[in-house]
């Protein structure tokens, strides 16, 4: 297993170019088994989730190709469909429970796999199954898969979901979209992932309104067809790098990110003690004088933090000037970076469902391990910042969801390599 080598105390000057979503490629890819024509996606990310969800899709009968570089996704899905997600694949990532909703759809089956628990939490599918049982789907647990039907196809409904859960969004979004009649999804997620979402499948023919409000209406049409998508900018990986800065001090302009995409995010960092600016190249991001000022955090469902920055967050907090709660809603378990970033030198107290930070002046390097895909990239951001090196272990977590990390940072100015596994 590869590991990544941070020496830290360097300043970060310059461009780092944000790759397209992740989150939101994942919910795009699903949706060529909504038609037999060809989906076509621009600005994919290169990641080793994308490679898995193509490979599932390849196990269900769509054609999948990589072109330029995985930069663009040419997908069709002329059938016939083989409509069983098995295990082996769905295990690696949850999101290829996003094939449900399309299948049903589609061919009005499916048996996929529940994917099983993962570091961050138990991840349950329980809003999914409610959400297209009350499309008319009958489902059953057997055997750790889930075994669906739609006898005559999906129908509209009213949806009300009881958490606003993205993955159980995108689902129900993709089912309604062939299902005969019209669906309501209340207290639908908001993230812009599901916008993009929305846009790719009206361009495919589907009738949608207000994705990215809570309520989501669809009027089902009797086939979808192709499109040409450009998945939007990853708002996760443009945080992340704009922690960069902000951690170890410089000036980095993060090209193609927009304030939208990070607007809770970015006021916790003006709070710490951040200029942000948006231009026409992107987010210019550079620390104003004097040290990070704590700031607490609470993650919640778009628009508000998001979970998927808390752990990049608590690295910046480690040296601010006094105290930060972190308190993270979303997931149950998302605090493993804390006894790592301590192993480095941070004073950090795990209660529940609140980190207590207390700001040191300094971390220092060590060797730790990743143990999700986001807790890595904190610790990474930790070894930017800190006197000495840090070695990063297990980072295909890392290469779920950045593409070419040492790369981009080590063009800013950072000390940073990849070192082979042995
Ligand atoms: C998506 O996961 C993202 N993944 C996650 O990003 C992100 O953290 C999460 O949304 C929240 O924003 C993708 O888009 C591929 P949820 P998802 O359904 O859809 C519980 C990353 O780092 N829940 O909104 O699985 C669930 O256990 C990943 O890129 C149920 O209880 O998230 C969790 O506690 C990590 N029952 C909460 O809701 C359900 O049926 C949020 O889950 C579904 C979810």
């Amino acid at each position: 297993m590869d590991s990544i080598v941070v020496t830290g105390g360097a300043e970060l000057h310059g461009d780092i170019p944000i790759a397209g979503a992740k989150n939101a490629c994942l919910t795009l890819m699903p949706a060529t088994l909504l038609t037999e024509e060809p989906l076509t996606l621009m600005n994919a990310p290169r990641l080793s989730d994308i490679k898995t969800m193509s490979l599932l899709l390849q196990s269900l009968g769509s054609e999948v190709q990589m072109l330029q570089d995985g930069k663009v996704i040419a997908m069709s899905s002329l059938g016939p469909i083989n409509t069983t997600a098995e295990y082996d694949i769905v295990r690696k990532m949850r999101a290829s429970n996003l094939v449900l909703g399309p299948l049903l759809a589609r061919e009005h089956q499916a048996v996929v796999s529940l994917p099983g628990g993962c570091a961050i939490g138990a991840r349950p599918m329980d809003i999914h199954i409610t959400a297209l049982e009350a499309m008319g789907a009958e489902i059953e647990l057997k055997d750790g898969y889930l075994h669906a039907k739609a006898p005559g196809g999906l129908k509209g409904a009213r949806v009300p979901l009881r958490f606003a859960s993205v993955g159980a969004t995108e689902n129900t979004l993709m089912a309604a979209t062939l299902a005969k009649g019209t669906t309501v999804i209340e207290n639908a997620a908001r993230e812009p992932e599901i916008v993009d979402l929305a846009e790719c499948l009206t361009k495919m023919g589907a009738h949608i309104d207000g994705a990215g409000t809570d309520t989501i209406t669809i009027e089902g049409v009797d086939r979808l067809g192709g499109a040409t998508h450009r998945v939007v900018t990853d708002r996760i990986e443009l945080g992340t790098y704009m922690l960069a800065p902000a951690i170890c001090g410089g000036e980095v302009t993060c090209l193609g990110g927009t304030i939208d995409l990070v607007g809770a995010f970015a006021e916790k960092l003006d709070e710490a003690g951040f200029s942000i600016e948006e231009n026409a190249r992107g987010l210019t991001v550079a620390r104003k004088n004097g040290r990070i000022r704590a700031v607490d955090v609470t993650t919640e469902p778009y628009p508000g933090f998001p979970t998927d920055l808390q752990a990049q967050m608590m690295a910046l907090m480690c040296t601010a000037e006094g105290v930060s709660h972190l308190e993270e809603t979303i997931f149950e378990n998302r605090f493993m970076h804390a006894p790592e970033l301590m192993r480095m030198g941070a004073d950090i107290e795990v209660q529940g469902g609140t980190a207590t930070v207390t700001g040191v002046e300094q971390l220092k390097g060590a060797p730790v391990m990743a143990t999700d895909l986001r807790a890595s990239v904190s610790l990474i951001l930790a070894g930017l910042a800190a006197e000495g090196e840090t070695r990063v272990n297990r980072v295909y977590h890392l290469d779920r969801g950045y593409e070419h990390v040492e790369e981009k940072l080590s063009a800013i100015g950072a000390q940073i390599e990849r070192v082979p596994g042995v």
